[in-house]
């Protein structure tokens, strides 16, 4: 049977592990060729050989290392067709008032500066090769549902989750879309023990989830893939939730 992503290219941040490795994982079932890109170098290795793709070792918060994407890329397999902005950050939910310089520039530049860079780099080469696109944003729900404690991470992913809109209505002319993912809190996910805050929080948390769980790294594959694939060719400009109905 052919795959959904049969002949696509895709580039996945922070696919070492969590969500990102079930997004790598999910699109190579479906035929694309995947990079995993990951500051974790040992993490991403493993990651890639395991899952049998290719791994990148890059910080996304540094132009030079989106450059060094594309160049592997292209020299690689001579296209962009998917660019999975994944990798994100937080510091532990705590009152507003205890946060520090250091934990906002962190979370604005992991999370909102790489969406940045990654347009600023790899929108240019989208548009030379003509062959349009597909750009998702790993936002959250604490974008569109915020919750206390984490007040500028949630404010990091609003702000991606307006970027990645805006950039839909700008460049749907060269069919290039954009869209982002929310997911609820992880089961188990790297980012999940720092959301929680504390680890009875979880059961509490849990509770206010209609379908009664965290998201998995499968979810969020599944969610990329529709929006990758031709069946989301008339998607743009959407932020999915993907969080058994917390946000309604
Ligand atoms: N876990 C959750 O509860 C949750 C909920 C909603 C949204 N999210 C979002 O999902 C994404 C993934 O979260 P996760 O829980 O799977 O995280 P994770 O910590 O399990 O994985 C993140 C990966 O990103 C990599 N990474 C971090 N900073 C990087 C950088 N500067 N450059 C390159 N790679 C970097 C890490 O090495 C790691 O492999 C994040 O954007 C996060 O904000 C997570």
């Amino acid at each position: 049977m052919p795959g959904r992503l049969d002949g696509k290219v895709a580039i996945v941040t922070g696919g070492g592990g969590g969500f990102g490795k079930g997004i790598a994982e999910r699109f190579l079932d479906e035929g694309a060729k995947v990079i995993i890109a990951d500051f974790a170098e040992e993490v991403g290795q493993k990651t890639a050989s395991e899952l049998k793709c290719e791994f990148v070792k890059c910080n996304v918060t540094e132009r030079q290392d989106w450059e060094n994407i594309l160049k592997v890329a292209d020299e690689k397999f001579g296209q962009i067709d998917i660019v999975i902005n994944n990798a994100g950050t937080t510091y532990r939910n705590k009152p507003t008032n205890d946060v520090t310089d250091e934990d906002f520039d962190k979370v604005f530049a992991v999370n909102v500066k790489s969406i940045y860079l990654s347009a600023n780099t790899i929108i240019p080469y989208m548009q030379k090769k003509g062959n349009g696109g597909s750009m998702v944003t790993i936002a959250s729900t604490a974008g569109i549902r915020p919750r206390p404690g984490l007040t500028w991470y949630n404010a990091s992913k609003a702000a991606v989750i307006n970027a990645t809109r805006t950039m839909a209505v700008e460049y749907a002319k060269d069919n290039i879309r954009f869209n982002s993912v929310c997911p609820v809190v992880g089961l188990g996910t790297g980012l999940t023990d720092l959301f929680l805050g504390k680890p009875e929080m979880e059961k509490t948390f849990m509770a206010t989830i209609p379908l009664g769980r965290g998201s998995t790294p499968k979810d969020i594959g599944n969610a990329c893939l529709y929006l990758c694939s031709e069946e989301g060719s008339f998607i743009t400009g959407t932020d999915l939730p993907v969080d058994g109905g917390r946000c309604v």
